[in-house]
Protein backbone atom coordinates (compact mmCIF):
# COMPACT_ATOMS: atom_id res chain seq x y z
CA UNK A 1 0.00 0.00 0.00
CA UNK A 2 1.11 3.06 -1.17
CA UNK A 3 0.72 4.76 2.42
CA UNK A 4 2.31 8.04 1.91
CA UNK A 5 0.13 8.82 -0.73
CA UNK A 6 -3.29 7.76 1.20
CA UNK A 7 -2.43 10.06 3.70
CA UNK A 8 -2.52 12.73 1.32
CA UNK A 9 -5.53 12.09 -0.50
CA UNK A 10 -7.63 11.63 2.92
CA UNK A 11 -6.03 14.95 3.73
CA UNK A 12 -7.14 16.46 0.95
CA UNK A 13 -11.09 14.93 2.17
CA UNK A 14 -10.99 16.24 5.38
CA UNK A 15 -9.54 19.33 4.86
CA UNK A 16 -13.27 20.27 3.41
CA UNK A 17 -14.83 22.02 6.14
CA UNK A 18 -18.36 20.15 4.68
CA UNK A 19 -20.69 21.28 7.82
CA UNK A 20 -24.17 19.82 6.69
CA UNK A 21 -25.93 22.13 9.30
CA UNK A 22 -24.79 25.12 8.05
CA UNK A 23 -25.73 26.70 5.39
CA UNK A 24 -22.23 28.72 5.20
CA UNK A 25 -20.29 25.77 4.55
CA UNK A 26 -23.09 24.67 1.24
CA UNK A 27 -20.08 25.29 -1.16
CA UNK A 28 -18.38 23.07 1.06
CA UNK A 29 -20.26 19.97 1.21
CA UNK A 30 -21.04 20.25 -2.72
CA UNK A 31 -16.56 20.39 -3.14
CA UNK A 32 -16.76 17.27 -0.71
CA UNK A 33 -19.49 15.79 -3.04
CA UNK A 34 -17.15 16.31 -5.73
CA UNK A 35 -14.30 14.59 -4.39
CA UNK A 36 -16.60 11.77 -3.69
CA UNK A 37 -17.52 11.47 -7.54
CA UNK A 38 -13.64 12.11 -8.51
CA UNK A 39 -13.02 8.91 -6.81
CA UNK A 40 -15.56 7.49 -8.02
CA UNK A 41 -15.03 8.35 -11.58
CA UNK A 42 -11.38 7.34 -11.57
CA UNK A 43 -12.09 3.72 -9.37
CA UNK A 44 -14.37 3.16 -13.40
CA UNK A 45 -17.70 3.92 -11.82
CA UNK A 46 -19.67 4.55 -15.29
CA UNK A 47 -22.76 6.14 -13.86
CA UNK A 48 -21.83 8.64 -11.36
CA UNK A 49 -24.71 11.26 -10.23
CA UNK A 50 -25.61 14.24 -7.66
CA UNK A 51 -28.92 12.92 -7.34
CA UNK A 52 -31.40 15.67 -5.54
CA UNK A 53 -28.88 18.22 -5.73
CA UNK A 54 -31.30 21.03 -4.72
CA UNK A 55 -29.45 20.70 -1.20
CA UNK A 56 -26.16 18.99 -0.29
CA UNK A 57 -26.00 16.43 -3.38
CA UNK A 58 -26.17 12.35 -2.70
CA UNK A 59 -23.16 10.66 -4.32
CA UNK A 60 -24.48 8.10 -6.65
CA UNK A 61 -22.08 5.56 -8.29
CA UNK A 62 -22.17 2.33 -10.51
CA UNK A 63 -19.51 0.27 -10.68
CA UNK A 64 -18.30 -1.42 -13.82
CA UNK A 65 -20.88 -4.48 -14.48
CA UNK A 66 -19.56 -7.80 -13.29
CA UNK A 67 -22.30 -10.71 -14.54
CA UNK A 68 -23.72 -12.88 -12.32
CA UNK A 69 -21.75 -11.38 -9.31
CA UNK A 70 -23.61 -10.26 -5.94
CA UNK A 71 -24.46 -6.83 -6.24
CA UNK A 72 -23.24 -4.50 -2.77
CA UNK A 73 -24.61 -1.34 -2.09
CA UNK A 74 -22.39 0.74 -0.13
CA UNK A 75 -23.81 4.20 2.03
CA UNK A 76 -21.45 6.27 3.95
CA UNK A 77 -22.01 10.08 4.80
CA UNK A 78 -19.26 12.77 3.51
CA UNK A 79 -20.80 15.61 6.08
CA UNK A 80 -19.52 16.48 9.18
CA UNK A 81 -20.63 17.74 12.87
CA UNK A 82 -19.89 21.21 13.72
CA UNK A 83 -16.29 21.35 14.70
CA UNK A 84 -17.00 23.87 18.07
CA UNK A 85 -15.72 24.54 20.61
CA UNK A 86 -12.34 25.53 18.13
CA UNK A 87 -10.25 26.94 20.76
CA UNK A 88 -10.39 23.01 22.64
CA UNK A 89 -8.42 21.35 19.60
CA UNK A 90 -4.93 21.08 19.60
CA UNK A 91 -4.91 21.14 15.77
CA UNK A 92 -7.39 22.93 14.29
CA UNK A 93 -10.26 20.72 12.81
CA UNK A 94 -9.96 20.97 9.43
CA UNK A 95 -6.33 20.82 9.13
CA UNK A 96 -5.49 17.17 9.94
CA UNK A 97 -2.40 16.23 11.57
CA UNK A 98 -0.60 12.97 12.07
CA UNK A 99 -0.02 12.88 16.40
CA UNK A 100 0.95 9.65 17.96
CA UNK A 101 0.10 7.08 15.16
CA UNK A 102 -3.34 9.29 15.62
CA UNK A 103 -5.21 11.51 12.37
CA UNK A 104 -7.18 14.67 13.68
CA UNK A 105 -9.77 16.33 12.26
CA UNK A 106 -13.56 16.45 11.92
CA UNK A 107 -14.61 13.75 10.33
CA UNK A 108 -11.49 11.74 10.70
CA UNK A 109 -13.84 8.61 11.80
CA UNK A 110 -17.16 10.19 11.73
CA UNK A 111 -17.44 9.39 8.44
CA UNK A 112 -15.23 10.75 6.15
CA UNK A 113 -11.80 8.26 6.88
CA UNK A 114 -14.17 5.27 6.27
CA UNK A 115 -16.08 6.21 3.28
CA UNK A 116 -12.17 6.31 2.29
CA UNK A 117 -11.31 3.31 3.46
CA UNK A 118 -14.24 1.50 1.85
CA UNK A 119 -13.58 3.36 -1.70
CA UNK A 120 -9.53 2.82 -1.47
CA UNK A 121 -10.72 -1.06 -0.67
CA UNK A 122 -11.41 -1.76 -4.21
CA UNK A 123 -8.16 -1.42 -5.35
CA UNK A 124 -6.30 -3.24 -2.62
CA UNK A 125 -6.67 -6.77 -4.04
CA UNK A 126 -7.11 -6.60 -7.73
CA UNK A 127 -10.83 -6.39 -9.04
CA UNK A 128 -13.65 -7.55 -7.05
CA UNK A 129 -15.99 -9.50 -8.46
CA UNK A 130 -18.76 -7.68 -7.21
CA UNK A 131 -21.51 -5.23 -8.95
CA UNK A 132 -21.16 -1.95 -6.38
CA UNK A 133 -23.34 0.54 -5.98
CA UNK A 134 -22.90 3.76 -3.55
CA UNK A 135 -24.78 6.03 -1.94
CA UNK A 136 -22.74 8.39 -0.25
CA UNK A 137 -24.64 11.45 1.13
CA UNK A 138 -24.36 14.98 2.65
CA UNK A 139 -27.05 15.51 5.15
CA UNK A 140 -26.28 12.49 7.63
CA UNK A 141 -25.61 14.50 10.27
CA UNK A 142 -28.61 16.89 9.94
CA UNK A 143 -31.16 13.91 9.82
CA UNK A 144 -30.76 12.41 6.06
CA UNK A 145 -34.25 13.93 4.77
CA UNK A 146 -32.89 14.29 1.20
CA UNK A 147 -32.20 10.98 1.18
CA UNK A 148 -35.14 9.81 2.61
CA UNK A 149 -37.56 11.33 0.14
CA UNK A 150 -34.90 10.15 -2.59
CA UNK A 151 -35.71 6.50 -1.51
CA UNK A 152 -39.03 6.72 -1.08
CA UNK A 153 -39.25 8.13 -4.84
CA UNK A 154 -36.75 5.89 -6.20
CA UNK A 155 -36.91 2.30 -4.13
CA UNK A 156 -34.83 0.47 -6.47
CA UNK A 157 -31.92 2.70 -5.72
CA UNK A 158 -31.70 -0.26 -2.49
CA UNK A 159 -32.04 -3.18 -4.97
CA UNK A 160 -28.80 -5.20 -3.53
CA UNK A 161 -27.80 -8.41 -2.35
CA UNK A 162 -25.76 -6.66 0.29
CA UNK A 163 -25.80 -3.26 2.06
CA UNK A 164 -22.56 -2.23 3.97
CA UNK A 165 -22.50 0.56 6.26
CA UNK A 166 -19.48 1.57 7.72
CA UNK A 167 -20.06 4.69 10.55
CA UNK A 168 -19.19 2.70 14.07
CA UNK A 169 -16.55 1.65 15.71
CA UNK A 170 -15.01 -1.91 17.37
CA UNK A 171 -16.76 -2.45 20.31
CA UNK A 172 -13.17 -1.99 21.91
CA UNK A 173 -9.60 -2.45 20.31
CA UNK A 174 -8.68 -5.10 18.47
CA UNK A 175 -12.90 -5.94 19.12
CA UNK A 176 -14.46 -5.65 15.81
CA UNK A 177 -18.18 -5.16 15.86
CA UNK A 178 -21.40 -5.97 13.83
CA UNK A 179 -24.39 -3.76 15.28
CA UNK A 180 -27.60 -5.73 15.88
CA UNK A 181 -29.80 -2.29 16.67
CA UNK A 182 -29.28 1.67 16.46
CA UNK A 183 -31.33 3.85 18.33
CA UNK A 184 -33.61 6.37 16.74
CA UNK A 185 -33.72 10.19 17.45
CA UNK A 186 -36.22 12.88 18.33
CA UNK A 187 -34.89 16.41 18.08
CA UNK A 188 -37.14 18.87 19.15
CA UNK A 189 -36.61 22.86 20.02
CA UNK A 190 -38.98 23.43 23.03
CA UNK A 191 -39.95 27.10 23.57
CA UNK A 192 -41.37 28.99 26.36
CA UNK A 193 -43.36 32.48 26.59
CA UNK A 194 -44.00 34.09 29.62
CA UNK A 195 -44.67 37.55 28.49
CA UNK A 196 -45.05 40.18 25.85
CA UNK A 197 -41.84 41.35 25.76
CA UNK A 198 -38.55 41.02 28.34
CA UNK A 199 -39.25 43.39 31.75
CA UNK A 200 -36.84 45.20 34.07
CA UNK A 201 -35.74 43.04 36.84
CA UNK A 202 -36.18 45.58 39.72
CA UNK A 203 -39.46 47.31 38.60
CA UNK A 204 -41.16 43.16 37.59
CA UNK A 205 -38.92 41.27 39.68
CA UNK A 206 -40.89 39.32 42.71
CA UNK A 207 -44.17 39.49 40.94
CA UNK A 208 -43.89 38.84 36.87
CA UNK A 209 -42.74 35.58 35.42
CA UNK A 210 -39.74 34.37 34.37
CA UNK A 211 -38.94 32.33 31.21
CA UNK A 212 -36.26 30.77 31.82
CA UNK A 213 -37.59 29.64 35.24
CA UNK A 214 -40.50 27.96 33.31
CA UNK A 215 -38.13 26.46 30.94
CA UNK A 216 -35.58 24.81 33.43
CA UNK A 217 -38.78 23.93 35.69
CA UNK A 218 -40.32 22.05 32.64
CA UNK A 219 -36.85 20.73 31.87
CA UNK A 220 -36.21 19.58 35.27
CA UNK A 221 -40.09 17.98 35.30
CA UNK A 222 -39.45 16.26 31.72
CA UNK A 223 -36.63 13.98 33.25
CA UNK A 224 -35.93 13.44 37.00
CA UNK A 225 -32.27 13.04 38.55
CA UNK A 226 -33.36 9.15 38.98
CA UNK A 227 -32.87 9.03 35.65
CA UNK A 228 -36.25 8.57 34.50
CA UNK A 229 -37.98 10.95 31.89
CA UNK A 230 -41.47 11.62 32.81
CA UNK A 231 -43.38 11.26 28.89
CA UNK A 232 -46.25 9.45 29.35
CA UNK A 233 -46.60 5.94 27.40
CA UNK A 234 -42.61 6.59 26.29
CA UNK A 235 -41.79 3.48 27.89
CA UNK A 236 -44.66 1.43 27.12
CA UNK A 237 -43.26 0.25 23.47
CA UNK A 238 -39.66 -0.55 24.81
CA UNK A 239 -38.31 -4.05 24.04
CA UNK A 240 -36.05 -5.08 26.66
CA UNK A 241 -33.45 -7.54 25.22
CA UNK A 242 -33.70 -11.32 25.79
CA UNK A 243 -31.97 -12.77 29.07
CA UNK A 244 -29.66 -14.27 26.21
CA UNK A 245 -28.72 -11.32 24.84
CA UNK A 246 -28.00 -9.22 28.87
CA UNK A 247 -26.11 -12.18 29.25
CA UNK A 248 -23.71 -12.30 26.24
CA UNK A 249 -23.00 -7.92 27.09
CA UNK A 250 -21.78 -9.32 30.32
CA UNK A 251 -19.08 -11.35 28.10
CA UNK A 252 -18.09 -8.17 26.18
CA UNK A 253 -15.05 -5.93 26.84
CA UNK A 254 -17.05 -3.02 28.49
CA UNK A 255 -16.27 -2.19 32.31
CA UNK A 256 -18.71 0.23 33.76
CA UNK A 257 -15.74 1.67 36.14
CA UNK A 258 -13.28 2.25 32.86
CA UNK A 259 -16.05 3.82 30.98
CA UNK A 260 -16.50 6.60 33.52
CA UNK A 261 -13.00 7.37 34.23
CA UNK A 262 -11.39 6.87 30.67
CA UNK A 263 -14.75 7.60 28.06
CA UNK A 264 -16.94 10.12 30.21
CA UNK A 265 -14.27 11.44 32.27
CA UNK A 266 -16.82 12.27 34.63
CA UNK A 267 -17.17 11.80 38.98
CA UNK A 268 -20.35 9.73 38.25
CA UNK A 269 -22.74 8.15 36.06
CA UNK A 270 -26.27 9.11 35.71
CA UNK A 271 -29.25 7.29 34.40
CA UNK A 272 -31.31 5.03 35.18
CA UNK A 273 -29.10 2.76 38.23
CA UNK A 274 -31.74 -0.35 37.69
CA UNK A 275 -30.31 -1.29 34.55
CA UNK A 276 -26.49 -1.95 33.41
CA UNK A 277 -24.50 0.58 32.00
CA UNK A 278 -24.78 -1.06 28.30
CA UNK A 279 -28.42 -1.84 28.76
CA UNK A 280 -28.87 2.28 29.12
CA UNK A 281 -26.66 3.15 26.31
CA UNK A 282 -27.90 0.72 23.79
CA UNK A 283 -31.45 -0.58 24.77
CA UNK A 284 -33.33 2.40 26.95
CA UNK A 285 -34.39 5.76 25.76
CA UNK A 286 -32.98 9.05 26.72
CA UNK A 287 -33.82 12.79 27.09
CA UNK A 288 -30.59 15.20 26.70
CA UNK A 289 -30.70 18.72 26.56
CA UNK A 290 -27.90 20.40 24.24
CA UNK A 291 -28.27 23.98 24.51
CA UNK A 292 -30.90 26.23 25.96
CA UNK A 293 -30.96 30.32 24.25
CA UNK A 294 -32.67 33.33 25.34
CA UNK A 295 -32.35 36.09 27.83
CA UNK A 296 -29.09 38.01 28.57
CA UNK A 297 -25.59 35.53 27.76
CA UNK A 298 -23.42 38.56 26.70
CA UNK A 299 -20.36 40.13 27.95
CA UNK A 300 -21.02 42.10 31.22
CA UNK A 301 -24.24 42.32 33.11
CA UNK A 302 -27.82 43.03 32.23
CA UNK A 303 -30.53 43.26 34.44
CA UNK A 304 -33.29 41.82 33.02
CA UNK A 305 -36.49 39.20 33.17
CA UNK A 306 -36.72 37.14 29.54
CA UNK A 307 -39.89 36.62 27.83
CA UNK A 308 -38.83 33.52 25.85
CA UNK A 309 -36.37 30.92 26.14
CA UNK A 310 -35.76 27.73 24.02
CA UNK A 311 -34.26 24.55 24.62
CA UNK A 312 -32.90 22.34 22.16
CA UNK A 313 -33.66 18.45 23.52
CA UNK A 314 -33.59 15.12 21.96
CA UNK A 315 -34.57 11.44 23.00
CA UNK A 316 -32.52 8.88 21.23
CA UNK A 317 -35.15 6.15 20.90
CA UNK A 318 -34.99 2.00 20.74
CA UNK A 319 -37.03 -0.56 19.42
CA UNK A 320 -39.67 -0.79 18.93
CA UNK A 321 -40.38 2.77 19.64
CA UNK A 322 -41.79 4.91 16.77
CA UNK A 323 -40.80 8.46 16.28
CA UNK A 324 -44.16 9.43 15.29
CA UNK A 325 -45.64 8.62 18.26
CA UNK A 326 -42.98 9.51 20.77
CA UNK A 327 -42.96 13.39 18.99
CA UNK A 328 -47.19 13.11 19.89
CA UNK A 329 -46.17 11.94 23.28
CA UNK A 330 -43.22 14.36 23.73
CA UNK A 331 -45.66 17.18 22.64
CA UNK A 332 -48.19 16.07 24.99
CA UNK A 333 -46.14 15.76 27.49
CA UNK A 334 -44.94 19.38 27.38
CA UNK A 335 -48.66 20.64 27.26
CA UNK A 336 -49.39 18.31 30.68
CA UNK A 337 -46.14 19.83 32.63
CA UNK A 338 -45.86 23.49 31.48
CA UNK A 339 -48.12 25.81 33.81
CA UNK A 340 -51.09 27.52 32.58
CA UNK A 341 -49.99 31.01 32.63
CA UNK A 342 -47.11 29.74 29.92
CA UNK A 343 -47.08 29.24 26.58
CA UNK A 344 -45.08 26.23 25.52
CA UNK A 345 -44.68 25.00 22.25
CA UNK A 346 -42.59 22.37 20.54
CA UNK A 347 -40.35 22.27 17.00
CA UNK A 348 -39.62 19.52 15.69
CA UNK A 349 -35.91 19.44 13.79
CA UNK A 350 -35.24 16.07 12.50
CA UNK A 351 -35.84 12.38 14.04
CA UNK A 352 -35.05 8.60 12.74
CA UNK A 353 -36.63 5.30 13.43
CA UNK A 354 -34.56 3.28 15.29
CA UNK A 355 -32.97 0.46 13.50
CA UNK A 356 -33.41 -3.13 14.19
CA UNK A 357 -31.21 -6.12 11.58
CA UNK A 358 -30.63 -9.66 12.19
CA UNK A 359 -27.14 -10.64 11.64
CA UNK A 360 -27.73 -14.43 10.16
CA UNK A 361 -27.52 -13.61 6.58
CA UNK A 362 -24.59 -15.55 5.26
CA UNK A 363 -22.88 -11.70 4.25
CA UNK A 364 -22.26 -11.78 8.27
CA UNK A 365 -20.00 -14.50 8.16
CA UNK A 366 -18.09 -13.31 5.08
CA UNK A 367 -17.11 -9.85 7.17
CA UNK A 368 -16.31 -12.15 9.83
CA UNK A 369 -14.07 -14.15 8.10
CA UNK A 370 -12.43 -10.42 6.29
CA UNK A 371 -12.28 -9.09 10.40
CA UNK A 372 -10.39 -12.63 11.27
CA UNK A 373 -7.89 -12.57 8.65
CA UNK A 374 -6.93 -9.03 8.68
CA UNK A 375 -7.30 -8.42 12.56
CA UNK A 376 -6.74 -11.63 13.92
CA UNK A 377 -10.46 -11.29 15.73
CA UNK A 378 -14.38 -11.71 13.74
CA UNK A 379 -17.04 -9.73 14.77
CA UNK A 380 -18.68 -9.59 17.71
CA UNK A 381 -22.48 -8.54 17.55
CA UNK A 382 -23.17 -5.34 19.85
CA UNK A 383 -25.69 -2.87 19.92
CA UNK A 384 -25.18 0.90 19.11
CA UNK A 385 -26.13 3.98 20.94
CA UNK A 386 -26.04 6.09 17.92
CA UNK A 387 -28.25 6.56 15.06
CA UNK A 388 -28.30 6.55 11.30
CA UNK A 389 -31.49 7.43 9.98
CA UNK A 390 -31.63 6.22 6.64
CA UNK A 391 -30.61 2.08 7.83
CA UNK A 392 -34.57 1.18 8.14
CA UNK A 393 -35.09 2.49 4.63
CA UNK A 394 -31.55 1.12 3.31
CA UNK A 395 -32.97 -2.55 3.97
CA UNK A 396 -36.62 -1.83 3.00
CA UNK A 397 -35.50 -3.77 -0.69
CA UNK A 398 -35.02 -6.92 2.08
CA UNK A 399 -31.12 -6.83 1.86
CA UNK A 400 -29.30 -7.53 4.78
CA UNK A 401 -27.74 -4.14 5.77
CA UNK A 402 -24.23 -5.04 7.82
CA UNK A 403 -23.70 -1.91 10.08
CA UNK A 404 -20.07 -2.22 10.91
CA UNK A 405 -17.04 0.21 11.01
CA UNK A 406 -12.94 0.66 11.67
CA UNK A 407 -13.47 3.21 14.17
CA UNK A 408 -12.24 2.82 17.85
CA UNK A 409 -14.31 3.71 21.35
CA UNK A 410 -12.24 6.65 21.62
CA UNK A 411 -12.30 8.59 18.66
CA UNK A 412 -14.05 11.46 19.93
CA UNK A 413 -17.07 11.78 17.45
CA UNK A 414 -18.93 15.02 17.44
CA UNK A 415 -16.59 16.52 19.92
CA UNK A 416 -12.72 18.52 20.00
CA UNK A 417 -9.91 16.44 18.64
CA UNK A 418 -11.70 13.63 17.12
CA UNK A 419 -9.35 10.97 15.47
CA UNK A 420 -8.83 8.07 13.57
CA UNK A 421 -5.97 5.71 14.25
CA UNK A 422 -3.52 5.45 11.60
CA UNK A 423 -3.69 1.41 12.11
CA UNK A 424 -7.13 1.38 11.78
CA UNK A 425 -7.19 3.43 8.54
CA UNK A 426 -4.76 0.90 6.62
CA UNK A 427 -6.46 -1.90 8.42
CA UNK A 428 -9.91 -0.72 7.60
CA UNK A 429 -8.74 -1.08 3.60
CA UNK A 430 -7.33 -4.22 4.07
CA UNK A 431 -10.50 -5.39 5.98
CA UNK A 432 -13.38 -4.04 2.99
CA UNK A 433 -10.73 -4.96 0.70
CA UNK A 434 -11.02 -8.64 1.42
CA UNK A 435 -14.75 -8.52 2.51
CA UNK A 436 -15.13 -7.66 -1.12
CA UNK A 437 -12.97 -10.05 -2.53
CA UNK A 438 -14.73 -12.57 -0.25
CA UNK A 439 -18.09 -11.77 -1.64
CA UNK A 440 -17.18 -12.14 -4.66
CA UNK A 441 -16.60 -15.49 -4.30
CA UNK A 442 -18.85 -16.15 -1.93
CA UNK A 443 -22.53 -18.24 -3.47
CA UNK A 444 -25.43 -16.60 -1.40
N1 LIG B 1 -21.79 7.65 12.87
C1 LIG B 1 -22.79 8.24 13.68
C2 LIG B 1 -23.74 7.24 14.28
C3 LIG B 1 -23.17 6.36 15.33
C4 LIG B 1 -22.28 6.83 16.28
C5 LIG B 1 -23.59 5.06 15.40
C6 LIG B 1 -21.80 5.99 17.24
C7 LIG B 1 -23.11 4.24 16.36
C8 LIG B 1 -22.20 4.71 17.30
C9 LIG B 1 -23.60 9.22 12.85
O1 LIG B 1 -22.82 10.01 12.00
C10 LIG B 1 -24.30 10.17 13.74
O2 LIG B 1 -23.65 10.88 14.47
N2 LIG B 1 -25.60 10.23 13.64
C11 LIG B 1 -26.38 11.23 14.28
C12 LIG B 1 -27.70 11.24 13.61
C13 LIG B 1 -28.55 12.42 13.87
C14 LIG B 1 -27.87 13.74 13.72
C15 LIG B 1 -29.80 12.36 13.04
C16 LIG B 1 -26.48 10.91 15.76
O3 LIG B 1 -26.49 9.74 16.15
O4 LIG B 1 -26.51 11.87 16.54
MN1 LIG C 1 -21.47 8.93 10.98
MN1 LIG D 1 -21.96 11.62 13.32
Amino acid sequence: MDTDRLLRELKDFLRIPSVSTNPLHNADCRAAAEWVAGELRRLGCHEVQFLASGTHPVVWGVGPEVPGAPTLLVYGHYDVQPPDPLDEWTTPPFEPTVRDGKLFARGAADDKGQVFCLLKAIEANGRPRVNLRFLIEGEEEYGSRVLFDLLRREPERTRADVVLVADMAYIAPRWPAVYTTLRGLCYAEITVRTAKSDLHSGEFGGAAPNAHEELARLLGRLKTPDGKIHIPGLYASVKRPSQLELATWKRLPFKEGEFLKHRVQAKALTGLKAYSVLERLWALPTFEIHGIMGGFTGEGAKTVIPAEATAKVSLRLVPNQRLKVVERQLAAAIRRLAPKHVHASVKFLHGADPATVKVTHPAFKVLDQAFREVVGRGTVPARAGGSIPVVPALGRGGAPVILTGIGLPDDRLHAPNEKLDVKQLWDGIRVFGRFYELLGAARM
